[in-house]
């Protein structure tokens, strides 16, 4: 072949590859889009844009409340009942939901109070020697991820926090089995509820002294007007305010939501090819089908348990090893777990409420095997839906590539202050993760 044919040949291949591959991505756009008829019934809201974000009656959204609670997630001078002196004002909210780590810790387990060190995202926190390991603030579950709880009715890997949808009608169980479930009779509002317990767990006091001491009485006056004095400068305060917070910690800008908006671009091949069997072969949407892609189903998938892969404080009788089981005590909901919401979890593994599985590629494996891990949870109890699934090697690595980049918001600093009122270190102020940080 003379040079000129072979010129003309190497364009005109390259403009059908090109070509078909382009009618390939436009070919997926439209399998997609079939399959999802109703886009808007994924897109979240834009974080300003109060109106749209659900919340609860008694904590309607404002800047002011957004405000504070972005700084009360953050700051360590509330860190004050600490066990030992020595550890007050050292951890904080974020200790365990570090925003570096999609709002999880950087390791398998969180530690608040009782533990040292930061890492460079969560990952080389460890427990300080000198606490009793049931000293220490650490939970016997996976940490759950703090975005997108707007969606989330009924809070907890057990929902035991709300008094709506799959809570409707179990005034009897609150305070039960669990005395912090009580809190539901507030009827603030699931997060609003739960914040006030999570802020006594985690061992951070509010009072006026308190609040009035570290510089924090102005933005508590223009945040909560309308609250009286007596509640203001309290935990419920601080909860309805780190509550509105995370209310519009919204994973708008992730991929996937770009394309759901129609930029046709936002999404790889890979990407579209992987959300093409998250919501259709492999129908991963029956149980994630909510907008933020979790929902108020409770599952036994039949994983193992925190303690069984050197969780500590926590062991074989925990009552969160029962799931559901555990808030409701009924046979029949044991070992069920509610579908966790599926935004940024590609950069903190390990995943499940036990940290089983290693990572996102291991958890679609996992599904794709259908075999139980835990052999303590009978069948009778597993989700139908656990069972070999005949995904190719190929499609395994599509349908993590959806959920890990896909599904990953890359601006996730827009939730994070520049700096707290107390000018401290945070996530975490002991001396080893100043170092860690370069907080002088
Ligand atoms: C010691 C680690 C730790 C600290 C500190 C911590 N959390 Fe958590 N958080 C967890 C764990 C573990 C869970 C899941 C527990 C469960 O479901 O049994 C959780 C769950 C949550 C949830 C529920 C999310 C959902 O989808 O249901 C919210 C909201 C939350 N935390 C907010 C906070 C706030 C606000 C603070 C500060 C007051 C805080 N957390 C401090 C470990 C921690
Ligand atoms: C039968 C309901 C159901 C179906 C179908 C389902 N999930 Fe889930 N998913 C859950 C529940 C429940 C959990 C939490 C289980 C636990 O930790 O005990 C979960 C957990 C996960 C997690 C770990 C999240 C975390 O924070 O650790 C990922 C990732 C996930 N699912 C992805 C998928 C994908 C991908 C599919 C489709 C192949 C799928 N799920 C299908 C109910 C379901």
């Amino acid at each position: 072949m003379q040079k000129g044919t072979i010129w003309l040949w190497a364009c005109i291949s390259l403009w059908m590859m090109t070509g078909c591959s382009h009618e390939e991505s436009s070919s997926l756009d439209a399998q997609l889009s079939q399959l999802i008829p109703d886009k808007g019934r994924f897109i979240l809201p834009s974080e300003t844009d109060y109106a749209s974000i659900p919340q609860s009656d008694a904590n309607p959204l404002t800047r002011e409340k957004i405000e504070l609670g972005k700084l009360l997630f953050f700051e360590p001078i509330f860190a004050n009942e600490a066990r030992h002196s020595d550890l007050k004002y050292t951890f904080t909210c974020s200790s365990c939901h570090v925003p570096e780590s999609g709002f999880r810790p950087g390791r398998m387990q969180g530690i608040a109070d009782g533990g040292y060190g930061f890492g460079l995202k969560g990952e080389a926190r460890l427990k300080y020697p000198y606490y009793q390991p049931n000293a220490i603030d650490a939970q016997g579950a996976r940490p759950l991820v703090t975005l997108n709880v707007a969606y989330v009715q009924a809070s907890m890997w057990n929902g035991s926090f709300g008094t709506e949808g799959p809570n409707a009608g179990t005034e009897a169980l609150w305070g039960l089995y669990d005395p912090a479930t009580a809190t539901n009779h507030k009827k603030l509002g699931t997060l609003e509820n739960q914040n006030i317990e999570g802020l006594k767990t985690h061992r951070m006091l509010y009072t006026r002294e308190i609040i009035e001491a570290a510089g924090y009485k102005d933005a508590f006056d223009k945040a909560l007007p309308d609250l009286p004095e007596d509640q203001r400068y309290s935990r419920i305060g601080a909860s309805l305010a780190i509550s509105a917070y995370l209310r519009q910690n919204l994973t708008n800008q992730a991929p996937f939501q770009h394309w759901l908006k129609g930029n046709e671009n936002a999404l790889s091949d890979e990407e579209k090819r992987g959300a093409i069997l998250f919501f259709g072969k492999a129908n991963c949407v029956s149980c994630h089908y909510e907008k933020n892609l979790g929902s108020m189903r409770f599952e036994a998938l039949g994983v193992d348990d925190l303690y069984e892969h050197g969780g500590l404080n926590t062991g074989p009788s925990d009552r969160r090893n029962m799931g559901r089981g555990g808030f409701t005590g009924k046979a029949e909901d044991m070992f069920k777990f509610r579908t966790p919401q599926l935004y940024n979890l590609a950069d903190s593994g390990p995943y499940f409420h036990g940290g089983s599985i290693e990572t996102l590629e291991g958890v679609v494996r996992y599904f794709n095997t259908g075999k139980k891990q835990n052999s303590r949870i009978p069948d009778s109890q597993l989700a139908p839906f656990l069972r070999p699934m005949g995904l190719t090697d190929e499609e395994v690595k599509d349908l993590t590539a959806f959920i890990s980049s896909g599904l990953r918001d890359p601006n996730l600093k827009r939730y994070v202050p520049e700096r707290v009122l107390s000018g401290m270190c945070f996530p975490n102020n002991d001396k080893a993760s100043k170092i860690d940080m370069d907080c002088n």
